[in-house]
């Protein structure tokens, strides 16, 4: 049997920084509210040169230095984003050229801040049957460039970055990803989107004067269904593999809003010193943010050989899951 581990990590955040005070001279909101109810202090924004699949391919590299793996090893690579440098084609081809992985397959993922997480299982499935044997999995998002900056609902949240993990196959079955599950509630979709541009709305003058290109988002409600369905998705993976909360060493999560990771890890009695949390640095950078998160725990050495790291992440769709992994 072959299991899938990771090989490296990487990530890449533009080096400019918008803070909440800079936000207090283009909205109507106070820096105090943004960190008490988000955690947020403040965003990266790309330069206006950078593209999303810019910032994919730098983490991409940092993550193939780390494995010492050449591009042309690669078999497989998907990025998660819902904001790629153009409808087609894919980001992830656009990655493929940037690195010369000449031998990768590459495609494009699309379940919001959960993308990360649904690209590193669909990753799982190709090593685990041995169809591939290096596969990049990569989040990467420009949200600054699809927030509505008129919304203080939901402009104060978003930020931009990147993040990719190298997978490998290993025949060792108590290492690398134990289990991810994947869930999906169409039902949500009207809670957090970006109405205009796509077949539905068509990208007119009147998409773009009732700013149906830029996100909506119903905030109060995404809150609830987080912290409705992200225990539950944590507690299925723990049993899963016959699990309490109590064996997880690391929480690294999707950072929506600090409170929801520490309202669900409170809910579980995870002590919250086990969460890796940099959401005060990078907002919400929706998909980047689980890989960027790995990154920064693992460079910043916390990641010891055998802990088990519980992984969640919920966005739109409403799109969620969790995930085991053994360092
Ligand atoms: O990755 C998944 C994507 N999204 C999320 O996970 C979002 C989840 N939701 C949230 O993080 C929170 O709902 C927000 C941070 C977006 C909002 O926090 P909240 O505590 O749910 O606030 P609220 O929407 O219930 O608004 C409370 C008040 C309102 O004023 P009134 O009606 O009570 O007078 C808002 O108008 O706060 C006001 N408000 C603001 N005030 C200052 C909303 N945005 C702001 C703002 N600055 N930026």
């Amino acid at each position: 049997m072959t299991y899938s581990h990771v090989l490296g990590t990487g990530a890449y955040t533009p080096s400019r920084i918008l803070t909440n005070h800079d936000l207090e001279r283009i909205i109507d909101t106070s820096s105090d509210w943004i960190v008490e109810r988000t955690g947020i202090r403040e965003r990266r924004i790309a330069a206006d040169h950078e593209a999303t699949s810019d910032m994919a391919a730098e983490a991409a590299r940092r993550a193939l230095l780390m494995a010492q793996t050449e591009p042309a090893a690669l078999d497989m690579i998907i990025v998660g984003t819902i904001s790629p440098d153009m409808p087609m084609p894919s980001c992830a081809v656009l990655v493929q050229a940037k690195l010369g992985a000449t031998r990768a397959f590459a495609f494009d993922l699309s379940a919001a801040c959960a993308g990360s997480l649904y690209a590193l299982s669909i990753a799982d499935q190709f090593i685990r049957s041995g169809s591939a044997k290096r596969v990049l999995v990569i989040g990467a998002e420009i949200l600054s460039r699809v927030v509505d900056w008129s919304d203080r609902s939901s402009c104060i949240l978003f930020g931009d970055g990147a993040g990719a993990l190298l997978l490998g196959p290993t025949p060792d079955p108590s290492r690398g990803l134990l289990c991810a599950h994947l869930h999906s509630d169409g039902g949500g979709a009207g809670l957090l989107s970006i109405p205009g541009g796509g077949s539905r709305h068509p990208p007119s003058p009147e998409v773009l004067a009732k700013n149906m290109h830029k996100i909506a988002m119903n905030g109060r409600e995404v809150y609830k269904f987080a912290l409705r369905v992200l225990p539950e998705a944590l507690l299925e993976s723990l049993a899963a593999h016959g699990l309490k909360p109590g064996a997880i060493d690391h929480v690294i999560s999707h950072q929506a809003n600090a409170r929801i990771v520490e309202s669900v890890v409170q809910r579980l009695g995870i002590a919250r010193e086990k969460c890796w949390l940099n959401i005060e640095r990078y907002g919400n950078t929706s998909s980047a943010s689980l890989p960027i998160s790995l990154d920064e725990a693992n460079r910043a050495g916390k990641l010891k050989k055998g802990d088990l790291i519980a992984m969640m992440a919920i966005g739109a769709g409403m799109a969620w899951g969790s995930a085991l992994l053994r360092w």
